[in-house]
């Protein structure tokens, strides 16, 4: 059998890394390779994808020198990068290493939704991160995804969510709740990735991965269908979302800046995110017709079982 390219994938051991390494292992177009840090050996995301064939490393990458990167990343064809949000600016000294020793693909940890600069500091940040890969002049691919169906939906009960204040959050409607935003199913953001970085066509491109668009009023709908009929909703403007963002830190202000883009300024769509100014994405529902969607509403039936 034929060698097959490397796939490393920085955060394999993560919610967005797991599910696009488990993808790549399941589509077998690439040895994958994860490097976990020492203290998630033994993580159950970790044990199961050495056990699918992952080949794992135990690395530190906040702790790590050029040269031990460098000896890592050595021999990798494609370097995908799924880290913490908090860890974003690792991936500077990641792009060096893989123009160094020839990378042919750098796909940097984007995997958020489509929107403008200077509307989320996170987003900015990873546009910076694009700039740098960009001038670095190595081969890239830039993905976006819709909103995780797994944070989207609202919450009937404290048990649907391990940030206690988004019980409540995720239940404020704004305006109205009728502009639509992109979702997606976190294991779909894996099989779209694993497509897309086996792909020609998208080498030097940004590419957004969704499965549908959906309204908060719909939301609501699925709330109330196979959670709690007579859960409470919270209708909010866009000056309470001013005064919550000016009061907000770590997680929450990530969530607020996101609901500010997505559900007031309604730049989370697909429309948006093939415009020059998004970034000009491809459309991955256009370029895999055949990837079979996961539905929200399944999703919802699973989500209002917790
Ligand atoms: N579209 C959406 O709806 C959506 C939702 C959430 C996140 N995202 C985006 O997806 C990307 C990945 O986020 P994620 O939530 O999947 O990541 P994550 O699971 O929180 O973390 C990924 C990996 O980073 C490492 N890590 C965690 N904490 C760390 C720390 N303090 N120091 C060093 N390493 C640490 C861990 O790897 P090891 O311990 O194995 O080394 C972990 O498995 C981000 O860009 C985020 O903005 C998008």
């Amino acid at each position: 059998m034929a060698t097959l390219p490397t796939a490393i994938v920085f955060g394999g051991s993560g919610l967005t890394g797991s599910s696009i390494a488990n993808a790549l292992l399941e589509r077998k177009e690439f040895q994958v390779k994860v490097p976990v840090r020492p203290s998630s050996l033994d993580k159950p995301s970790t044990v199961d994808l050495r056990q699918k064939g992952a080949i794992i490393i135990p690395f530190d990458l906040v702790g790590s020198t050029a040269n031990e990167l460098q000896e890592l990343i050595t021999g990798a064809d494609t370097v995908i990068s799924a880290i913490v949000w908090e860890q974003l600016h690792q991936q500077y000294k990641m792009v060096d290493v893989a123009k160094k020793v020839g990378v042919k693909r750098f796909v940097p940890c984007d995997f958020g939704t489509a929107g403008r600069r200077g509307v989320r500091k996170l987003h900015d940040l990873k546009l910076d991160i694009r700039d740098y890969v960009k001038a670095s002049g190595i081969g890239y691919t830039f993905i976006d995804a819709g909103f995780w169906y797994q944070l989207l939906l609202m919450c009937t009960n404290e048990k649907q969510t391990s940030y206690p204040w988004l019980y409540e959050d995720s239940r404020y409607v704004w305006n109205g709740g009728l502009v639509k935003t992109a979702g997606i199913d976190l294991r779909d953001v894996g099989q779209f990735s694993a497509r897309i970085v086996a792909d020609p066509r998208t080498l030097n491109q940004y590419v957004f991965a969704w499965g549908l668009e959906v309204t908060q009023q719909e939301l609501v709908k699925y709330a109330r269908k196979y959670g709690d009929p007579n859960v409470e909703i919270f209708p909010k403007s866009t000056d309470d979302l001013r005064s919550f963002i000016a009061g907000a830190e770590d997680m929450r202000l990530v969530y607020c800046h996101y609901q500010h883009s997505m559900w007031i300024l309604g730049e989370n769509t697909i429309e948006k995110a093939k415009l020059p100014e998004f970034g000009g994405a491809l459309d991955a529902r256009e370029l895999y017709p055949d990837m079979k969607i996961r539905p929200i509403g399944d999703y919802a039936r699973e989500f209002y079982k917790k």
